[in-house]
């Protein structure tokens, strides 16, 4: 067993901060790693990064590669080689990687062409859609992870189905719950529906970024009718633009016309406390995003997700999650409407996910290599 064993942990877009932030936390505190926070840089305006760094109490990362936009490809390419050099210049004893973004792809190739070892944490999660790029990451991420972070049982199938061996997947549960549960005080004192103006469960959230949503002018044009239609009729939306988002709208030359309608709240992106106050007090979210599925089903919020697949399945069997395609919006709203939800009680998703990560990489760190 090394002395001391060497991790890094990387973060590098908005929805990894949460899953990176608790296991941050809790590593920090342990004596035998020594803990590196890289910041790849794949999100980088303050509201998409630094505003959750500040939120969920993240120091400035040890390393940030500064990589930025650009194709799947350049993008790819460009975490692969600026870890490497990090990689060869701090060579960790273990890398953490986080969730399905390009970023988590290309830290795990560079890391495991160096022989060290890798840590999937969200790991067994598919939608068995290869259209979709973060499928992809997925599959090769777990194929080449040593150690393997599963959030629900289906996970654990998933992996053990592809071959993974039983003896490298834990399931230690869902880490955006212990997030939410970190920062809830502040969350619940932040009042931003009140700031808006918009009356208690008597709005929706709307989030979108998904290519298959906004990058298609005639289904981002449907959304926006449907959205319109939906906010003349009573319920009042608050949408946080995405910046592909926000792009797309402008493209196709409805910005101002969905900031003139009524009960139709067009904002920059959230903060993590901002996002969640407001998901907090609405009466339902849609969306197309994964982790905002499984935060209203450990809320007990309906969720109308645009998407015809979903990797959290156990969020529809077991949650508030419900997949719609963007001409059901208007009629499946007053279906989940009528639906009462308890707040979901999946086993792990408890806000004890990092405690049990930690034990597992100290196993495996220490225990099993000594
Ligand atoms: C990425 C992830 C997706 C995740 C999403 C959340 C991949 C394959 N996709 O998709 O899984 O759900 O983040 O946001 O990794 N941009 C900015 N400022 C930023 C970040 C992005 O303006 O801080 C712009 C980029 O330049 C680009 C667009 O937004 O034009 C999309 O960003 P990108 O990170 O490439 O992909 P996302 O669609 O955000």
């Amino acid at each position: 067993m090394p002395n001391v064993v060497k991790i890094h942990l990387i973060a590098a877009a908005r929805p990894n901060f949460m899953k990176v932030a608790p296991l941050y936390h809790a590593l920090a505190e342990q004596s035998w790693c020594e803990l590196k926070l890289v910041h790849t840089g794949q999100h980088y305006d303050a509201n998409m990064s630094d505003s959750f760094f500040r939120d969920l109490q993240l120091p400035d990362p040890d390393f940030h590669l500064g990589v930025g936009g650009g194709t799947h490809a350049e993008q790819t390419a460009g975490v692969m080689v600026e870890y490497e050099r990090v990689c060869l210049e701090n060579r960790p004893d273990w890398v953490v990687v986080v969730g399905d973004v390009n970023s988590t792809l290309a830290c795990t190739l560079a890391a495991s062409k160096l022989a060290i070892k890798i840590v999937h944490l969200e790991a067994g999660l598919r939608s068995f859609d290869n259209s979709m790029p973060e499928e992809i990451n997925r599959i090769v991420t777990d194929s080449l992870a040593d150690l393997l972070w599963t959030p629900s049982p289906d996970g654990d199938e998933n992996l053990l189905k592809s071959g993974v061996a039983p003896g490298k997947i834990d399931r230690i549960g869902n880490i955006m719950i212990d997030s939410f549960e970190l920062v809830r005080p502040k969350i619940e004192r932040a009042n931003v529906p009140e700031i808006l103006g918009v009356k208690d469960k008597r709005y929706a959230v709307v989030t979108l970024h998904r290519p298959s949503n906004v990058d298609r002018a005639p289904t981002l044009q449907k959304i926006v009718d449907e959205m319109i239609a939906i906010a003349a009729s009573g319920l009042a939306l608050v949408f946080p633009l995405h910046p592909r988002t926000r792009k797309s709208i402008e493209q196709l030359g409805v910005l101002e016309q969905l900031s003139k309608s009524d009960g139709i709240y067009l904002l920059e992106p959230l903060s993590y406390v901002e996002f969640m106050s407001i998901v907090l007090g609405c009466r339902l979210v849609i969306t197309d995003s994964g982790g905002i599925q499984e935060e209203t089903t450990y809320l007990g919020i309906p969720c109308l997700t645009l998407r015809e697949n979903t990797e959290r399945p156990i969020t529809i069997s077991e949650g508030t999650n419900l997949l719609i395609g963007p001409d059901e919006l208007g009629t499946k709203i007053d279906e989940i409407m009528q639906k009462e939800f308890e707040p979901g009680r999946i086993e792990f998703w408890d806000g004890k996910t990092a405690q049990r990560a930690v034990e597992s990489l100290y196993n495996h760190a220490c225990l099993r290599t000594a």
